[in-house]
């Protein structure tokens, strides 16, 4: 690994975040930190916080209190703008892909005020092509036609593409909320494999996941738990089970059924 992921200074930390909607206590006082070249798992039961946690960092969602330090420096979030701005990107489950529209007009969805080239533009259309080609080409996605669309691609080709948007402008983080929930095993190696490739540029990557005893397991660095909006616990990957992972979550007994 060119990275040494055990010196890299964070580049997001987050302490203290609560947050309750109504009566219902969805984060409390929970912390986490991204580092430069590290993959982290976010991982717990459903309802545990994973997800209003990434909101939190995506600046969708305002956390009653907490501190948010980025690169350093203690940052204000007020909403997604910010947190793009300083270079955190968002893959969110339901991926925001148009099947009617092919690779390139995906990669650039969202982007028509900085290149209106299907109000006419050839030459824009080129640009975005050559740019496409050039990111598919950095994260090893030659395979992808640029020209087909994403209606008839594999789901893990099209997981593939929502990453790659998030990638296109750049980012220092990259957050991903269950890129795999809906793939076949063979297609959640494909996305690994993106997710180690950017990692490996240096990304700081968080991926929430239930696919604990494969995914997890295999392709993150560190995991980190949440249970009833909580830090229940923290492992290296390299060092420990699904099965202890999977205790931690559900708030059985570590070590419990070990063996089995
Ligand atoms: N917008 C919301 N309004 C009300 N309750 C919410 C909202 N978002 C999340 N919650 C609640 O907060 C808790 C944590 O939810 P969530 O972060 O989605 O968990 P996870 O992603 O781990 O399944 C749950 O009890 C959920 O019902
Ligand atoms: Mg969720």
């Amino acid at each position: 690994m060119a990275l040494d992921r055990v010196v890299a200074e964070p580049i997001l930390e987050l302490e203290g975040i609560s947050k309750s909607y109504g009566g219902v206590k969805a984060l409390t006082d929970v912390s986490l930190t991204l580092r430069p070249g590290e993959v982290v798992a976010l991982v717990g039961d459903n309802g545990a916080g994973k997800s209003t946690l990434v909101k939190t960092m995506a600046g969708v969602v305002k956390p009653d209190k907490g501190r948010y330090t980025f690169e350093g420096k203690n940052v204000s979030i007020n909403g997604p703008s910010d947190a793009s701005d300083l270079g955190i990107q968002t893959v969110y489950q339901d991926l925001s892909l148009c099947n009617n529209l092919d690779a390139v007009q995906n990669l650039f969805l969202g982007r028509e005020q900085t290149l209106p080239w299907w109000r006419g533009g050839r030459i824009q259309r080129a640009e975005c092509e050559v740019r496409a080609r050039q990111v598919l080409r950095k994260l090893r996605l030659d395979s992808i036609a640029l020209d087909r669309n994403v209606g008839a691609m594999s789901g893990g080709q099209r997981q593939n593409i929502a990453i790659a948007r998030s990638i296109l402008w750049e980012p220092k983080v990259v957050l991903l909320d269950e890129p795999t929930a809906a793939l076949s095993h063979s297609a959640a190696e494909q996305v690994g494999v993106l997710i180690r490739e950017l990692a490996a540029h240096g990304l700081a990557v968080l991926v929430i996941s239930h696919d604990i005893h494969h995914f997890v397991i295999d392709v993150t660095d560190r995991i980190e738990v949440l249970r009833l909006g909580q830090n229940a616990a923290s492992f290296s990957s390299k060092d420990v089970t699904g099965e202890r992972v999977v205790n931690a979550m559900v708030g059985g007994e570590e070590g419990i059924n070990s063996a089995g």
